[in-house]
């Protein structure tokens, strides 16, 4: 089987997991290089045509061991028949535990047929400048790991008869989920209010809509997802984490999980 054209589909806040999924598209060395970003608060509702005969990277992040709760309900939308799917999950150097295997469940009940999967590592969500997790992954070696991961996928789909071929792919985690996911804290970023501008910048990155802009920027504390989006993409550095509960566990991260991990691959031989 040939494959002419890919299809992106992703939940990515900080961005990690779509650099990801563009590296393997390179890899798999296709022009056609659709991109489907399920991240903003529209993507609950986005009317996605079915996929049908043709070749999908589904890519999210690791909350808690698990899908965010926000990309299931985002990808449960989609809809497909004789699809091959790549699997991708993005975490933050700790562990993705039962991720990748939830998100191999989730694509086979929306009618996807699972062909490889993967689980790269990016920049730690909670990470910042003095209390590093990964900071600046993926970096040109993760990158590079990607491209090759698609071109072995694209080698594995030239083997295949068609589309529907059945493939068993086996991914680690476990079944019953044990990972409980992101456990709801009820807090979020605070602004530092003589630094902003009031760009607006923070509330147009949210995926859950939980920002509003009004002559000062109000934050819906129960809509927060601590995905850190804001944080990251303000260009004062005004949105800041001040919780002392979810600063610790930054600290925490920076001191038990710096050891450098690296991506895996699965259905590709390696
Ligand atoms: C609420 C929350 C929970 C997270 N849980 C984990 C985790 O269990 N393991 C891990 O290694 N990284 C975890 N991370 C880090 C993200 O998986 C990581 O930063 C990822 O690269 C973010 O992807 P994105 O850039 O596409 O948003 C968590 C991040 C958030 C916001
Ligand atoms: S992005 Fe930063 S500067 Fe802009 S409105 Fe948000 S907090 Fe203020
Ligand atoms: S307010 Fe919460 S959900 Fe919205 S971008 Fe910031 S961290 Fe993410």
């Amino acid at each position: 089987m040939e494959v002419k054209q890919v299809k992106l589909v992703y939940f990515s806040p900080t961005g990690t997991t779509q650099k990801v999924l563009e590296g393997i598209a390179k890899g798999i060395g296709v022009e056609g290089v659709e991109q489907i970003n399920l991240t903003l608060p529209e993507g609950t509702q986005q009317a996605i045509p079915p996929f049908a005969d043709e070749l999908v990277i589904i890519g999210a992040p690791v909350y808690g061991g698990r899908l965010p709760v926000d990309a299931i309900k985002r990808l449960n939308n989609l809809k497909a028949t004789n699809t091959l799917a790549v699997l991708v999950v993005v975490y933050g150097n700790r562990e993705f535990e039962d991720a990748l295997l939830e998100l191999k469940n989730l694509s086979i009940e929306l009618g996807f047929s699972p062909v490889a999967g993967a689980a790269f590592i990016g920049e730690h969500s909670f990470a910042t400048a003095d209390v590093p997790i990964a900071n600046g992954r993926p970096d040109s070696q993760d990158v590079q790991r990607a491209m090759d991961f698609g071109a072995r996928i694209k080698d594995k789909i030239a083997a295949l008869e068609s589309p529907d071929a059945k493939i068993d792919l086996e991914l680690p985690g476990n079944f019953p989920y044990e990972a409980g996911g992101a456990r709801p804290m009820a807090v979020a970023p605070v602004t530092i209010e003589d630094t902003c501008t009031v760009c607006g910048t923070c509330a147009s990155v949210c995926p859950t809509a939980a920002i509003s802009i009004n002559g000062s920027v109000a934050t819906e504390i129960e809509l927060c997802i601590r995905c850190c989006a804001c944080i990251k993409s303000c260009p004062e550095g005004a949105r800041v984490m001040e919780d002392s509960k979810w600063k610790s566990i930054a600290t925490w991260l920076n001191e038990n999980c710096s050891a450098r991990k690296e991506p895996q691959l699965f259905g590709v031989g390696v």
